[in-house]
């Protein structure tokens, strides 16, 4: 059956990647993109579907309730998935209002239209971040469904501010939510100041490759197109009310990761410089994703060794879409962050 589905935050990494699944596998879907288009999200992300009789843009803010509720009005959506999000934990560090602006109060504004125009199910993009760290000598321990909220970062906090909101509408006013809290993504159309494609293009310009701390830190990563297929099983087969960690098991600590992008690149190690750790920075991320395989019958399918050569491929492949954004305002970020760190 046919649906109508608003994705916010569709012009940045994951969303734009949920687009393209999902106008792939249902051809009889209308998908629709609400963003505001912020430094992270960029319309030549979207050049190749912007065409697609089956998908509209819009540009606006999820904080802007009457452009949220105008949409709603046109479209009567059938699901919303929440991606939009300031997203960089970094930033969030350097400035967290607009985190809890966008992350916290946009969330708010996204379920109060679906409860004023109703709406089969509404979607919480969350992060595996809500639940804190753990520590780098208990590779036994692994964040399930029932680990408590513990947040770092700002960023962190207003993720986790934003979950407990919306288990609160459901709870409160029955509004049919799902909740899904993922590791670390990779991938295409990932932006320049994230981990893996910040030190692909700085190996590719022969620059300083900067690790934070003792590179020891360890994240879980993730293929984003694995990410996008398991909210599609959610959206559509997930339990109302209840959150799903996704995660594949593939624990990396930072310094690997970036050995592994220079031998892929054929770049000296000697490119590799620790610099001053990130405030408050998260020893290990580890996801037991148990519920999500045995409810949904969700498995990742990109193995790590795989998914890294080909998200570095794509890097090459695609040098104007990231070499027009980190010659731009970029500049002046990557100034502030590492110049004197
Ligand atoms: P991103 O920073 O690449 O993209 C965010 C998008 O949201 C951009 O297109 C931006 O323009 C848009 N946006 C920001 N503020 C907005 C607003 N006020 N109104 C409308 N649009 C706005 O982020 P991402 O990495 O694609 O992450 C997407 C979601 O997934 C976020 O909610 C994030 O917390 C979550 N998440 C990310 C990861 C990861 O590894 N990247 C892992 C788990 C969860
Ligand atoms: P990041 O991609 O910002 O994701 P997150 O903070 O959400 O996990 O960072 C991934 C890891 O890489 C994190 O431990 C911080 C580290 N890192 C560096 O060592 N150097 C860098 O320049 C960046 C951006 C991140």
């Amino acid at each position: 059956m046919s649906k109508t589905i608003i994705v916010t935050g569709g012009a940045g990494f994951i969303g734009s990647n949920f687009l393209f699944h999902m106008l792939k596998k249902y051809p009889d879907y209308r998908m629709i993109c609400l963003d505001k288009l912020t430094y992270a999200g960029n319309l030549s992300t979207l050049k190749t579907i912007m065409d697609h009789p089956n998908f509209r843009f819009v540009k606006a803010d999820i904080c802007d309730r009457e452009a949220v509720f105008v949409l709603f009005e046109e479209e009567h959506p059938d699901i919303v998935v929440n991606f939009a999000a300031e997203s960089h934990v970094d930033r969030s560090i350097e400035n967290p209002g607009v985190f809890l602006e966008t992350n916290i109060m946009g969330t708010q504004v996204m379920m109060d239209a679906c409860r004023k125009y109703g709406i089969e199910r509404y979607h919480q993009v969350s992060t595996d971040e809500v639940y804190g760290d753990l520590p780098l000598d208990r590779p036994d321990l692994f964040f399930t469904e029932e680990t408590p909220i513990h947040t770092s970062s700002p960023y962190s906090a207003s993720k986790a501010s934003a979950d407990l909101l919306v288990l609160a509408y459901h709870r409160t006013f029955g509004l049919p939510v799902t909740i899904s809290r993922c590791s670390n993504n990779y991938g295409p159309y990932h932006f320049p100041e994230k981990l893996i494609p910040l030190m692909i293009a700085n190996a590719l310009a022969d620059k300083p490759l900067p690790v934070y701390g003792t590179g020891e830190n360890v994240r879980d990563w993730l293929y984003v197109e694995d990410h996008c297929k398991a909210i599609d099983l959610i959206i559509h087969n997930g339990r109302v009310g209840e959150v799903y960690n996704i995660g594949g098991h593939n624990e990396m600590a930072n310094i690997d990761i970036v050995k592994i992008i220079c031998k892929e690149l054929g770049k000296p190690e000697s490119l590799i410089t620790y610099v001053g750790d990130r405030k408050g920075h998260d020893l290990r991320y580890a996801i037991d994703p148990t519920k999500i395989h045995n409810e949904l019958g969700w498995l990742p399918e990109t193995m790590f060794k795989d998914g890294i050569k080909k998200t570095i491929q794509w890097y090459l492949d695609n040098k104007e879409w990231w070499q027009e954004i980190i010659s731009g305002e970029y500049q002046n970020y990557y100034e502030k962050m590492y110049a004197n760190r």
